[in-house]
């Protein structure tokens, strides 16, 4: 089955992780896509690994500035968009007493103002019928310490899902989230978590195991098809039971 047949599909941060994941999935079913990251090594692989009906393009996420270019760029080669999944996010934990105002910012900027005017930059590039998916995550729905700022930026996508429904429904454009709990990606080594911590999160999963990155593009897809039509403004958990049971 190929759901994207002609379509083109954005993905911030879609060099590596779920992103790339998505990225994948989106082509395998007959999609162009275009990733974005900053980091231009892991731009190249990515490019190479997804093959001739991706482009890579080094876009930094929370920069309004950056978010005007990308989609200036895609104007400028008429290219324009029928799925979007702003993907790109960092996890940044800290106890209360030990945050900082600057991981604070770096949090919400990446994770909250650079969804929120990515959507507003590319609005003279979306299709009637575009699917935005926003990169949430079950810290959204539970207590877990250190986790407040984190959780905080991606509980603001969930609101930002409803509001932005309800005003881009009049051009056909919905927005929804995907909450994946942990899933296996290079995040973990960037946060600096080891074996032994891991096989601890893992044990507070219901299924016993991280998910795959695979497993939230595929609801990523769903979410971006026009199978999914009546889902409007809401959210998608996909963490193994995690918040759940
Ligand atoms: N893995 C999990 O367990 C999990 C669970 C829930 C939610 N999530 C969410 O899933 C999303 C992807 O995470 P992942 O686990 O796939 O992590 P990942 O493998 O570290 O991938 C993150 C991607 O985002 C890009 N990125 C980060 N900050 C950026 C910025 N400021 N500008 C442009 N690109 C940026 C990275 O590119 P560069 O390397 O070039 O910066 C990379 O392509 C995040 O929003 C995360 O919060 C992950």
């Amino acid at each position: 089955m190929e759901r994207f047949n002609n379509k083109t599909a954005l993905i911030t941060g879609g060099s590596s992780g779920i992103g790339l994941a998505a990225a994948q999935a989106f082509i395998n079913e007959g999609a162009r896509v275009i990733v974005t990251g900053r980091d231009e090594a892991g731009l190249e692989q990515a490019r190479k690994a997804l093959g001739d009906r991706a482009q890579a393009w080094r876009n930094e996420t929370g920069s309004v500035a950056e978010a005007r270019a990308l989609a200036s760029r895609l104007l400028a080669e008429g290219t324009s968009l029928d799925a979007v999944f702003i993907n790109a996010g960092i996890g940044r934990f800290a106890p209360l007493a030990d945050m900082s105002e600057a991981l604070w910012d770096e949090s919400f900027n990446t994770n909250v103002k650079g969804a929120y005017f990515l959507i507003q930059a590319l609005l003279p590039v979306l299709n009637p019928g575009t699917s935005i998916v926003l990169n949430g995550s079950i810290n959204a729905h539970i207590g877990m310490p250190n986790s407040s700022v984190y959780a905080a930026s991606k509980a603001a996508l969930i609101s930002l899902a409803k509001t932005l429904s309800a005003e881009l429904l009049p051009r056909g454009v919905r927005v929804n989230v995907v909450s994946p709990g942990p899933v296996v990606t290079p995040l973990y080594g960037k946060l600096g978590m080891d074996e032994a911590a891991r096989q601890e999160l893992a044990t507070q999963i219901p299924l016993g195991r991280f998910g795959k990155p695979e497993e939230i593009a595929s609801t990523v897809l769903h979410l971006s098809a026009p199978e999914s039509a009546f889902i409007v403004g809401t959210e998608i958990i996909a963490d193994g039971g995690m918040s759940q049971l």
